[in-house]
């Protein structure tokens, strides 16, 4: 086989086979095909996309690329989420204990954040003590006992994303359905669960600007999950501005305890309520509606909060962080950002309000960048608000940052606000079964 010819097929918009697409991955991750040859077939692919039956055949050849789990020893449906990114988005802390709690399995792999995208593990190691490294059978035993563990991603995962992945980002690459698909749906399936909700998430803050686009690459992955045999569903979420309140390490972690305890009852409680429904409905729990007054009852007996306490006494971390918020490390400096007039917030870029969270030291800018844990941004209005001049619009926080001025001024470019009132949407837009 030949790379040229593959190349050729893909800009000719002609079909290739599961044996090309296999020895492309395959040669590419042992090195063979250098890096300046995919980035055509990557460009190609961005123009002209790929077959449903391509992109299937592209995520299984990346799946195969490295190590597989074997979740065999744990005891029951384990069932795992995956979202496409959000500023804010701590839902994971939240939906793991609720659905554990409903007796559902929730083995879960995460990611650090790089950039303005936050990730589940940091905010995790804003708890004292807090292992995120844990070894597979540790995993597979705190499943079992607690259902449900978050660990930091191990082993040898998929090395075929993280080499195409990274040529992606450097060679405009990345918005492409078939592309993110195949990202995203091999590591799923090689983290293997029985069943993979997927959050897509769409707005100013999202891959996918547009509704169409977003349904468009969950109806995708939904076959693809289903063709690998994996129960698969998919719910379309907005992404209009932050999800939640706070944004930073510590500060969500603290929100998930707020909605884990009752005390927050939101959008972002709304969209929480969603994703676990839509698991337990997976993990054969009920239908829909009884699934969601299952993970609505563990929020109001408190069984969801004491199952974030046992996963973080399993995990290293002291467990009465989640009913004590004094227990995490408080940040030195603080600054409060007030609107500059009167109307109503039509929109709060969460991409912009990433940026300043990161200027705060939430964030890192390069990998070996560390983290202030107590950074970070506590939203007080959202899309939708009524808003007087010198209202508190939210504080930003810091540790390291004793300056926040410049922090503080981006975030308030990121608000929007308009003399009209503004009708804000549902959280979920669509669902994909
Ligand atoms: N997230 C991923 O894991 N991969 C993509 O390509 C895009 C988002």
């Amino acid at each position: 086989m030949n790379i040229i010819d593959i190349i050729v097929k893909t800009k000719r918009k002609e079909k290739l086979s599961r044996e090309e697409i296999t020895w492309m991955i395959d040669s590419y991750v042992e090195g063979i095909i250098p890096d300046y040859q995919i980035s055509a077939w990557l460009m190609a692919v961005c123009f002209n996309s790929l077959s449903e039956e391509e992109t299937f055949y592209l995520t299984e050849a990346m799946r195969d690329s490295g190590d597989k789990l074997d979740l065999s020893g744990v005891d029951g449906v384990t069932v795992d989420k995956h979202s496409t990114g959000g500023i804010g988005d701590k839902t994971s802390l939240i939906i793991a204990p609720v659905c554990a709690a409903c007796g559902l399995r929730v083995p879960k792999m995460s990611g650090r954040g790089l950039g303005f995208t936050g990730g589940t593990i940091d905010k995790l190691e804003s708890i004292e003590g807090f292992r995120v490294n844990v070894d597979f059978e540790d995993y597979i035993n705190i499943i079992n006992k607690n259902g449900a563990a978050i660990i930091a991603q191990s082993g040898h995962l998929v090395p075929a994303d993280k080499k195409l992945y990274a040529l992606r980002d450097v060679t405009g690459t990345v918005d492409s359905i078939p592309l993110i698909c195949s990202s995203i749906m091999s590591k799923k399936l090689a983290t293997g669960a029985d069943c993979i909700l997927l959050d897509v998430k769409t707005g100013s803050g999202a891959f996918m600007k547009t509704a169409e686009d977003a349904q468009k690459l969950a109806e995708l992955m939904v076959k693809v999950g289903k063709s690998c045999n994996k129960k698969c569903c998919a719910v379309i979420t907005d992404m209009n501005e932050p999800l939640g309140n706070a944004v930073g390490n510590s500060l969500e972690v603290i929100e998930a305890c707020e909605i884990l305890s009752g005390r927050q009852k939101d959008r972002l409680y709304d969209l929480c309520m969603i994703l676990s429904a839509n698991m337990l409905e997976l993990g054969g729990f009920g239908n829909y509606d009884s699934c969601l007054e299952m993970a609505k009852e563990k929020i109001e007996n408190g069984q969801a909060l004491e199952k974030l306490a046992d996963m973080i006494e399993a995990q290293g971390g002291n467990r009465n962080t989640v009913y004590d918020s004094s227990l995490f490390a408080q940040p030195q400096y603080s600054l409060e950002i007030k609107s500059d007039s009167d109307g109503f917030i039509s929109q709060i870029n969460s991409e912009e309000i990433g940026m300043s969270a990161l200027m705060t030291g939430a964030g890192r800018k390069s990998k070996e960048d560390t983290i202030d844990f107590t950074a970070g941004i506590v939203l007080n209005r959202h899309v939708g608000d009524a808003v007087k001049k010198g209202d508190v619009l939210m504080t930003l926080y810091s540790s390291t940052v004793t300056d926040l001025s410049f922090a503080g001024e981006r975030a308030l470019n990121a608000v929007c606000i308009q003399s009209e009132k503004v009708t804000v949407g549902n959280v979920l837009i669509n669902t994909i079964k």
